[in-house]
């Protein structure tokens, strides 16, 4: 390093000399490769150390969080190379920028790599993969499928569903889908949680929607997708799937096709199946046009050619046999961890899970998901607190969700599971405790938040953490580490 940094100097020294004396073109040529070729360290320390702070937080902690992953080296690699640097508004062939054979090259390859991911024939179904991520993908389908305030079905947000499939309130359009679009949410049953596919169709026949949207962000049963089409079928609606959660479990064939029953599929890309932030929507070729103009022009500009060529690598490493056995692991992991907090007594939704999401009912516990999530948050575990059924307020949801996908990628097995399941209890009966002896009696997660904090339980907090970070760091972190 220091020779480098000499090095650096002399040339540094040796360019101010000759560019005093004669600037010439070559000479800025040099300037410019000394701004440009720096590492990120060099170039800019401050920002290095973000993200140097945020690898170790990935590093040494556990993450639960059911829609995250850890990209490989080579999916990294592509979305840090030189095509973030192109413009090509248009498709592959017909692009409205020059200098595109490199870019169309990638997207063709991207969208072959993706319809054969999923056993799709291309007689009948394209892919566009330009969408920026899941929720422009699902906009883009409503843009090209329905007129102004036609009317959708989507899973409740409560029940589990995702804020694009029409979410609102009594007082508030949340979603934009619910602005432009009129929303009526089908739901989980109150007492199973399981979804009620006999009111769906019975609302189905009152309130005729355009479309129906199948999929979730929090739902750890499979979909009936046959009962679904033939609901759809019955009041002329489309039937579309965002498969964002499960797309790495239909790829490998764990879990119902949607593909059988849809007209339409759509799909984030960074959750299991492991890419980039990125977005797809699969169409029957009758939906090609509308769909391809919904993503550009009417709702993206250019697309994000770096995220595009890290999906073509993502897709590659998703067809391999190693993937089918991750996924199969990310399952059999979920199993595990359900099975583990129901052995100590707690209450999992719906019983158990058959993907990689467990959404763990908290409230007998006596403490909101929200609660749970800090203090686990305070002992470096990542998880989200969500609503689960029979919650009276969004604001202080009762449940928890917790997903495998991303500490399978480390190489977690069913036994991590036990350990996994046994540092959340010790955590859950610390805020438990914490809680009993907040001063002021309070159940206000401010109050339990800074009583959290009290010097009192440092020695607990540390003891779970220390024990955190033992087990994570015998799991090796996939991708690019930051390097000086
Ligand atoms: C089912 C579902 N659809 C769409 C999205 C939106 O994806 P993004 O956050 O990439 O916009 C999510 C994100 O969590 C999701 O769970």
């Amino acid at each position: 390093m220091k020779y480098l940094i000499a090095l650096l100097l002399i040339l540094n020294i040796g360019y101010c000399f000759v560019a005093t004396k004669s600037p010439t073109p070559h000479s800025s040529a040099i300037s410019l490769s000394q701004t440009f070729d720096n590492s990120l360290y060099n170039a800019d320390e401050e920002v290095w150390t973000i993200v140097n702070d945020e690898y170790n937080r990935q590093f040494n902690g556990i993450e639960l969080i059911a829609s995250e992953n850890f990209a490989s080296k080579a999916v990294m690699e592509a979305l840090g190379s030189c095509m973030t640097n192109k413009y090509s508004e248009g498709l592959p062939g017909a692009r409205y920028y020059g200098g595109n054979e490199n870019i169309d090259k990638i997207e063709r390859l991207c969208q072959q790599r993706a319809l054969s991911l999923f056993g799709l024939n291309v007689n009948e179904w394209g892919v566009n993969v330009q969408p920026y991520s899941g929720s422009p993908a699902n906009f883009a389908v409503y843009t090209a499928l329905l007129k102004p305030h036609d009317r959708i079905m989507g899973l409740d947000l409560p029940s589990g569903g995702h804020l694009t499939h029409g979410y609102q309130t009594a007082k508030r359009k949340v979603s934009a889908t619910s602005i432009f679009f009129e929303s009526m949410p089908y739901r989980v049953g109150a007492l199973d949680g399981l979804i009620d596919y006999d009111e769906l169709a019975k609302n189905a026949e009152l309130f005729k929607p355009k479309l129906i949207i199948a999929g979730a962000s929090a739902y750890p049963r499979d979909w009936d997708y046959k009962r679904m089409k033939e609901i759809a079928n019955s009041v002329g609606s489309y039937l579309m799937a965002d498969i964002a959660h499960i797309s790495g479990i239909v790829a490998t064939k764990q879990c119902n096709n949607p593909f059988e029953y849809c007209d339409i599929v759509t799909s984030t890309t960074h959750k299991s199946l492991r890419g980039p932030r990125s977005g797809m929507i699969f169409y029957k070729l009758e939906f090609e046009d509308l769909i391809n103009n919904a993503v550009f022009p009417a709702l993206q500009g250019g697309p994000h050619n770096h995220q595009i060529t890290a999906l073509a690598v993502a897709l590659r490493e998703a067809a391999a046999p190693s993937f089918r056995d991750y996924i199969k692991q990310v399952l059999t992991n979920a199993k595990a961890l359900s099975n583990e907090l129901i052995k100590r007594g707690y209450k999992v939704v719906t019983d158990g899970t058959d993907n990689h999401i467990v959404l763990w009912d908290a409230r007998s516990t006596g403490l909101s998901g929200s609660k749970i999530e800090k203090i686990l948050e305070l002992c470096h575990i990542s998880v989200n607190k969500n609503t689960v059924i029979g919650d009276t307020s969004a604001a202080t949801p009762g449940g928890v969700r917790l997903g495998t996908p991303a500490m399978t990628t480390r190489g977690m097995k069913e036994s991590d599971m036990e350990l996994i399941a046994g540092l959340i209890h010790k955590a859950t009966n610390l805020a438990i405790k914490i809680q009993s002896e907040e001063p002021n009696q309070s159940k206000k997660l401010v109050d339990f938040v800074k009583h959290m904090k009290n010097e009192l339980y440092r020695d607990d907090i540390n003891s779970i953490t220390s024990e955190v970070h033992s087990l994570s760091k015998s799991f090796p972190l996939p991708g690019v580490k930051p390097s000086k």
